[in-house]
């Protein structure tokens, strides 16, 4: 889920190199910008580097993170209504791709896709994964976009003719601030346009003590992601954090329907970053991410204001997590 500048073209080795400059030098301004403030923040794009992306396969894989499992199951279970939902000949685009998993239970279902298009800004992780997808499926044509999922974005001339179906699994729209998750809904019903369906995981409101083990897990996984952030801040940009003076805390704020994620002053501490020097009180907090949860009809709401209109959604029986079909709705 990492989210440096855009780059609508697949790039040269000149430009890999550059662009990872770029993200290293975004990295720095943003943490000596976040750790500068009165309440001290790092953006949450930053926790996925590449220990980062392990940790978090690792977390879905803890008995108490359920949201993967249960979106992997509501998917199974459903495919078949979602390809009769998404139509014959459609252009299937999915943001932010990764390793392009769930997105095989789509392609099982629906072997008429005209394209499979993923979208990702880790150029290598998918032209990797993008390559695996097409040995898998001789018949499909895959065409890899590395890009920013969260800007606006050009899609390849191929995907003009037939109707798109975008797919946005795993509740990362929880990761986004409300403004955020309107402005990539908006972006998203331009990008697919007339006749165009969103296909969408969202993580539900529910009892707080499910809530808060998911991100507090036994095994302590979630805890070595958070301090991850910092081990890549000394690795990256010349940080002198010590890990073990910090402490993982995440909590179910229900006013605001979230999860909030903190790293916590064990004691009172200086540190530097890139020449900069940051005073640290006992107990003084880090934010560094925040997970929405979403009510049915909350979410529908969102999306009805971005420009999709709510087809069906899907729910466990446990009514842990929901999957979207939205239509864009005509102008
Ligand atoms: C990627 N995203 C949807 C995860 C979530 O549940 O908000 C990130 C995460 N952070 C800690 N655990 C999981």
């Amino acid at each position: 889920m990492t989210q440096p500048t855009q780059c609508l073209s697949l790039p040269s080795e000149q430009d890999e190199d550059s662009s990872s400059q770029a993200v290293s030098s975004d990295f720095q301004n943003d943490v000596v910008a976040g750790l500068s403030q009165e309440r001290k923040s790092i953006p949450c794009k930053y926790l996925y580097d590449q220990r980062g992306s392990q940790l978090f396969d690792a977390i879905c894989r803890t008995p108490e993170y359920y949201p993967t499992r249960t979106e992997i199951a509501l998917l199974n279970e459903h495919a078949q209504e979602i390809a009769d939902l998404m139509g014959a000949g459609a252009h299937l685009i999915e943001f932010g791709s990764g390793s392009s998993l769930k997105v095989r239970i789509l392609l099982d279902a629906a072997p008429g896709l005209a394209s499979y298009v993923p979208v990702d800004i880790s150029h290598d992780h998918l032209m990797q994964a993008a390559a695996a997808i097409a040995k898998d499926y001789p018949k499909l044509k895959v065409l890899p976009v590395t890009a920013d999922f969260t800007q606006p974005s050009k899609l390849p001339d191929a995907t003009r003719s037939g109707h798109k179906v975008g797919f946005f699994p795993g509740s990362t729209i929880g990761n986004f601030t409300g403004a955020e998750a309107s402005a990539f809904l908006q972006n998203a019903a331009k990008l697919l346009g007339p006749g165009g369906g969103l296909l969408i995981g969202a993580d539900l409101k529910k009892d707080p003590a499910i809530l808060n083990a998911a991100y507090n897990d036994k095994a302590g996984v979630t805890s070595s992601f958070s301090l991850n952030l910092l081990r890549r801040i000394n690795r990256e940009i010349g940080g002198t954090f010590d890990p073990s003076r910090f402490q993982h805390e995440a909590t179910y704020n229900a006013e605001r329907g979230r999860i909030e994620i903190f790293l916590v002053s064990r004691d009172l501490q200086d540190v530097r970053v890139n020449g900069h020097t940051f005073n640290f009180e006992s107990g003084e907090r880090i934010h560094i991410e925040n997970s929405h949860k979403y009510e049915i009809g909350e979410f529908q709401s969102l999306a009805r204001r971005a420009g999709f209109s709510p087809q069906k959604a899907w729910v466990d029986d446990k009514n842990l997590f929901s999957v979207h079909y939205l239509e864009v709705t005509p102008l």
